[in-house]
């Protein structure tokens, strides 16, 4: 299960995707100073792009003392949710597109011990989430369009945060507002002040020479905006 952290009011969410693949375990290390780790899985199906699997999840969930955030862009999540569950998730993200029996996915989530979240894409409305907020324990909101990282924040989804902000705090529900795609150094505070808590970083994180400093300046920039 996805846990706050104690000391903060942001969690920072290093996203794997950017590592380098060829020492995982010693890039993992470097970020252990953040929140949960970012696993992006992708099938080449429902985005065009492949990356990794549970084999692989398994492989490095001994190497961080991080929770392990799986965000499933696959177009058959429900097939996966078990087997990520095995492999050590302590949350399991589906997008809302492709999710029919949402809410039965989400059950099966919740009965795996997973926090359960959902996801959208900037194209995606925020009102498809509604029926959904009593059982999740995170709204994900794509600021890029999946699939790649190091792509460029999408400004009007401030706006989108924003509004969904106000989803969240009207339902009463104590739910993570994570985004993810672009955040960076530059744009942080920002996406802090519309209302998101949680923050998946790639080449924000990884990009940097010295990680530990990194993140401790997107969390006090994430804390200084926020206002939750
Ligand atoms: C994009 C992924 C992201 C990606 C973010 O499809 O869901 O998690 O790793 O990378 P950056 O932070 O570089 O945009
Ligand atoms: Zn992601």
């Amino acid at each position: 299960m996805l846990e706050k952290n104690k000391k903060s009011n942001v969690v920072i969410c290093p996203s794997v995707l950017s590592a380098d693949f060829s020492k995982l375990a010693e890039d993992l290390e470097t970020v252990n100073s953040a929140d949960w780790i970012h696993f992006d899985v992708m099938d080449g199906h429902y985005v065009p792009n492949i990356s990794f699997g549970p084999l692989i999840a398994e492989a490095v969930k001994p190497y961080s003392d991080l929770k392990l955030d799986v965000h499933l862009m696959v177009d058959e999540p429900d097939k996966w949710l078990e087997p990520f569950a095995e492999a050590g998730a302590d949350s399991l993200v589906i997008h809302q597109e492709v999710t029919i029996h949402a809410h039965r996915s989400i059950q099966q989530i919740k009965e795996l011990g997973c926090s359960a979240g959902m996801a959208i894409n900037p194209g995606t409305p925020i009102e498809t989430l509604s029926e959904y907020l009593p059982y999740l324990d995170l709204v994900l909101i794509m600021t890029v369009n999946p699939g790649f990282g190091g792509q460029s924040y999408i400004k009007t989804m401030d706006d989108k945060i924003q509004r969904m902000r106000k989803m969240i705090d009207n339902s009463g529900y104590d739910i993570f507002l994570q985004v993810d795609g672009g955040i960076s150094r530059n744009n942080i505070e920002n996406v802090a002040k519309c209302g998101a808590n949680a923050f998946v970083a790639g080449s924000g994180i990884f990009s940097k020479e010295d990680r530990p400093a990194e993140i401790a300046l997107l969390r006090e920039l994430a804390e200084k905006g926020y206002k939750g």
